[in-house]
């Protein structure tokens, strides 16, 4: 199959033809039918952690192509959306920007009939994450339907108030989108304030997401305005970016007793991690529950992650989120890096540029996730 090889020395990466994976037991072959593009895709290329070529890419839709040993629950043709590691660990375990990818049966959703592939491959590694941060991190109630049992002993009791406000910084990003949905299906009365530029703001005002305000980030006083809003402080927050001064100034505006998610950790997003309220990071590789190796570490498996990732995943196949708006970009994996890796620029989401590829400038992503159509359904 064809698939996009790092070679880590030379921080390169190949279109090669390589030998299609073998589902092991528990798992499933999948034939990608759409991959979308997230910035830790290119950031490992510029900054290896892999120590040997493998096949790079991490969300992906397409159809079950053969069933490993033991697997009842999914059958050959099911469509289906989920995420793998690339070249984001240590581990040797493909990516799937490939022909095809290998995937344990129950870490996938079902996209539904009506949903495209790169519709649905924009939802699983940012959608857990959101997730994670919302529910197993800060403790915000579930959603209705939400498979429980998994996380009950995991993650921390709901803050005892009623009517929480919550703050959603960076309510544009992908992440951010996912995150005001879910925060409106678990809190429908609580006071949703999303920090984005003006240009998305009756957009994330809208179903699904029904920020209650959106507030401008390029306002250098965004802070006061968030306090103007919530003068108890916030109850539960966010902080989509999580990179530099953006921590500091959502921690600013916290209650009292709060709780703070980031989705940097202090010193890949560069922010202080001694604040009043501790920001609270994970990275969502613990939803997968095996040991990864990354960044100079080890992250131990958790099996307790990976039941709530397995939960988030039935929870999906009922209770589909609305994708992110794409950017279909043309060329399939030939153009991955020259163009979409060109788009998601350097290792800060704040610093994008508007990049020139062949001579054209490229309109910087926003509010949207670049994608990529591998092999078109007929
Ligand atoms: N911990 C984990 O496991 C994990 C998992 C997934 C992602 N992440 C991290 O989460 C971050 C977000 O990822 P993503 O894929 O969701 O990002 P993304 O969709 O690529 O983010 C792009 C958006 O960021 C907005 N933005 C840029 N600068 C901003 C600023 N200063 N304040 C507020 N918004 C700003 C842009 O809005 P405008 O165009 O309107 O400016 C644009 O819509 C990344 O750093 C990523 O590495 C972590």
């Amino acid at each position: 199959m064809d698939a996009l090889v790092l070679t880590p020395s030379t921080r390169s990466v190949t279109l090669t033809f390589v030998p299609t994976p073998k589902p092991g037991p528990g798992e499933v072959l999948i034939k990608v039918h759409a991959i979308a593009l997230n910035p830790i895709d290119s950031l490992y290329v510029l900054d290896p952690v892999a120590e040997t070529d493998r096949v790079i890419g991490t969300d992906f839709a397409g159809t079950v192509a053969e069933l490993g040993e033991g697997v009842r629950n999914r059958k050959v043709g099911d469509r289906v959306a989920g995420f793998v590691q690339g070249a984001c660990s240590t581990n040797d375990r493909p990516g799937c920007f490939a022909e095809y990818v290998v995937s344990p049966w129950d870490l996938l959703w079902a996209v539904p009939a009506s949903m495209q592939p790169r519709e649905a491959a924009t939802v699983s590694m940012c959608g857990l994450t959101a997730a994670q941060g919302a529910f197993y991190r800060l403790g915000v109630p579930l959603p209705p339907d939400f498979p429980t049992p998994a996380i009950k002993s995991a993650s921390p009791a709901p803050l005892s108030v009623k009517n929480a406000t919550v703050l959603v910084y960076g309510g544009s990003t992908s992440l951010g989108m996912f995150a005001l949905q879910l925060l409106r299906r678990a809190l429908p009365h609580a006071q949703i304030i999303a920090v984005a530029s003006a240009k998305h703001a009756q957009f994330l005002s809208a179903s699904p997401y029904t920020a209650d305000t959106v507030v401008d980030y390029r306002n250098d006083a965004w802070p006061d305005d968030v306090r103007a809003l919530a003068p108890q402080g916030v109850d539960y927050a966010l902080d989509c970016i999580s990179e530099g001064a953006t921590v500091e100034r959502v921690h600013s505006t916290l209650a009292e007793q709060a709780r703070l998610a980031v989705f940097r950790s202090p010193s890949g997003g560069g922010f202080p991690a001694d604040l009043r309220v501790s920001p609270i990071y994970g990275a969502v590789w613990e939803g997968l529950g095996h040991d990864v190796g990354y960044n100079g570490g080890v992250l131990p498996a958790d099996p307790a992650a990976r039941a709530f990732a397995v939960a988030f995943d039935a929870y999906l196949s009922l209770h589909p989120l609305e994708p992110n708006p794409t950017r279909l970009l043309d060329g399939g994996l030939a153009r991955v890096t020259a163009e979409g890796f060109a788009l998601l620029g350097g290792p800060m989401v704040t610093q994008r540029s508007q990049p020139m590829v062949d001579g054209v400038t490229l309109k910087h992503l926003s509010g949207e996730k670049a994608v990529y159509e591998i092999v078109i359904e007929p």
